[in-house]
């Protein structure tokens, strides 16, 4: 099989979004979709992938790393068509290559899809991605002759009546030799109702050249699904959504309910995972066996053990927590946090950048900033670590099987040793030895029959 090089069309200016960021840039399932395609490009294993990239060229260019890819980026500084496009990026395509051309706007293509193209192509043959739609209005209509060859591809715009009653579409996706595009790009006018170069052309030089030309269909029609308007992108955004569902549905994760969850990264489960509903993944996260959502959550790159329960409305950014540990509900855990086994945090608890070890419990109304704390440690309702002076933040240490009273406030840098127990309401300032007690002197007065003020009635 000759190589693989893949050409992707990025230069539309994307009117229709409304919007600063380019067209390519707009996320499905939290990444832009120009990503998505590259994702799926590099998995047929490419020698390189040429983007063509016009408006908004720069900003596309900077937000993507060249490593993770062999992307060469090449500019189209008028946008003069489809076939224009491709034609700039022959220069940095192989010749004897295979070429596959995709666009930055029609993000779910599927990889199984595209090596059937691929794999056709590479037998000398023009692969034309085709499919028969409801609504094929505004789409390129794939014409046939008598005996269901494919003689041309005729723009919505330049069709006759007869013609837009075609419901076979182009799609636009094709692999061919690329020699045969070195070929038929140069000799492509714009004799049409746009005075454009259109892609679509090398269809008709084709069959006049006597090449094989076939057609494919996509495992499914989302898959060619392009988006020119924010409606498009939510209705792409719900199918993508949909889809991943029942990709988790068959690798063994329960979902209360289908449609109402949100991937916007990528989600790994181990089997016997349960997700509530209204639940928002971000990022990479990983959820181990037996893990239990609740409903209205939201977890951004984490990580969670196998058995750990996370409650309702608990918000989790950056966090790695240990198995069969009690997670909220209304907890936030913070970047740079690691739990350990059994950890309990419970509501309006806060933790950042911090470590608990093996069985502690903070379980009601806390905030742990720059905190290390051991094990077997009960942190009781209301107790703050004052990590913050103004300026700098400073480390909290709680060590192994202290227990801390409500209320407590622990102002860092401060250590309380293995076994301490510090009083309900003591402001914490040295270092607390083991095994001691610590309290604040206070006292409580008391005044007998106290007469409470008595509210004012006006006339
Ligand atoms: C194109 C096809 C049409 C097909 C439809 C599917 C042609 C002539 N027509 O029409 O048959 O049914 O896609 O969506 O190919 N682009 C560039 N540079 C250009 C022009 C376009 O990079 O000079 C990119 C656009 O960013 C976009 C893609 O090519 O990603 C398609 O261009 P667009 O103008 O939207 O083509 P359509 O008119 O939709
Ligand atoms: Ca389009």
């Amino acid at each position: 099989m000759p190589n693989l090089s893949i050409v992707i069309l990025a230069a539309g200016q994307g009117k229709r979004m409304q919007s600063a960021l380019p067209k390519v840039l707009h996320p499905i399932g939290g990444k832009p979709m120009l990503q998505r395609v590259v994702e799926t490009a590099s998995l047929l294993k490419p020698r390189n992938i040429a983007i063509v990239i016009g408006h908004g060229g720069d900003k596309v260019r900077a937000a993507f790393d060249t490593d993770l890819a062999p992307i060469q980026w090449v500019e189209q500084a008028q946008q003069l068509g489809t076939g224009h496009a491709v034609l700039q990026a022959l220069p940095v395509i192989g010749e004897s290559d295979t070429t596959l051309i995709l666009y930055g706007d029609v993000p779910l293509i599927g990889h199984v899809t595209l090596s059937r193209l691929v794999e056709a192509a590479g037998k000398e043959t023009l692969v034309w991605l085709t499919a028969t739609v409801d609504d094929p209005v505004g789409l390129g209509r794939i014409v046939r002759n008598q005996n269901g060859d494919v003689s041309a591809i005729v723009e919505d715009r330049d069709a006759t009546e007869q013609q837009h009653g075609i419901c076979e579409i182009n799609t636009g996706f094709l692999a061919c030799p690329t020699s045969w595009l070195t070929h038929w790009l140069p000799k492509l006018g714009t004799n049409n109702a746009q005075g454009e170069y259109y892609l679509t052309d090398i269809l008709k030089l084709a069959v006049e050249d006597r090449k094989t030309v076939i057609t494919y269909s996509p495992s499914a029609n989302w898959e060619i699904a392009g988006v020119n308007s924010r409606a498009q992108l939510v209705a792409l955004e719900r199918i993508y959504q949909r889809e991943n569902a029942h990709r988790l549905l068959d690798a063994g994760v329960s979902l209360l309910d289908a449609a109402r969850i949100d991937v916007r990264g990528s989600l790994q489960c181990e089997p016997d995972v349960t997700i509530d509903v209204n639940v928002i993944f971000e990022g990479d996260v990983w959820l181990g066996r037996g893990v239990k959502v609740g409903a209205n959550c939201i977890l951004k790159n984490c990580r969670v053990g196998a058995a750990t329960e996370i409650m309702p409305f608990t918000h989790i950014d950056g966090a790695v927590i240990g198995e069969r540990a009690k997670i909220g509900p209304y907890a936030r855990l913070r970047p740079t946090t690691t739990l350990g086994n059994e950890v309990h945090i419970g509501n309006f608890v806060e933790v950042k950048a911090s470590r608990i070890d093996e069985a502690s419990k903070a379980n009601h109304l806390s905030y742990l900033g720059d905190t290390i704390v051991g094990k077997n440690v009960n942190i009781g309702a209301g107790t703050i670590t004052c990590n913050y002076d103004g300026a700098n933040k400073h480390q909290t240490v709680i060590e192994d099987d202290v227990h801390i009273g409500s209320d407590v406030q622990l102002i860092a840098p401060v250590t309380v040793h293995t076994g301490a127990t510090i009083g309900a309401g003591t402001t914490v300032w040295k270092n607390v030895p083991s095994q001691s007690l610590t309290i604040n002197p206070k006292s409580q007065a008391i005044q007998t029959g106290w007469l409470r003020p008595i509210k004012k009635t006006t006339a």
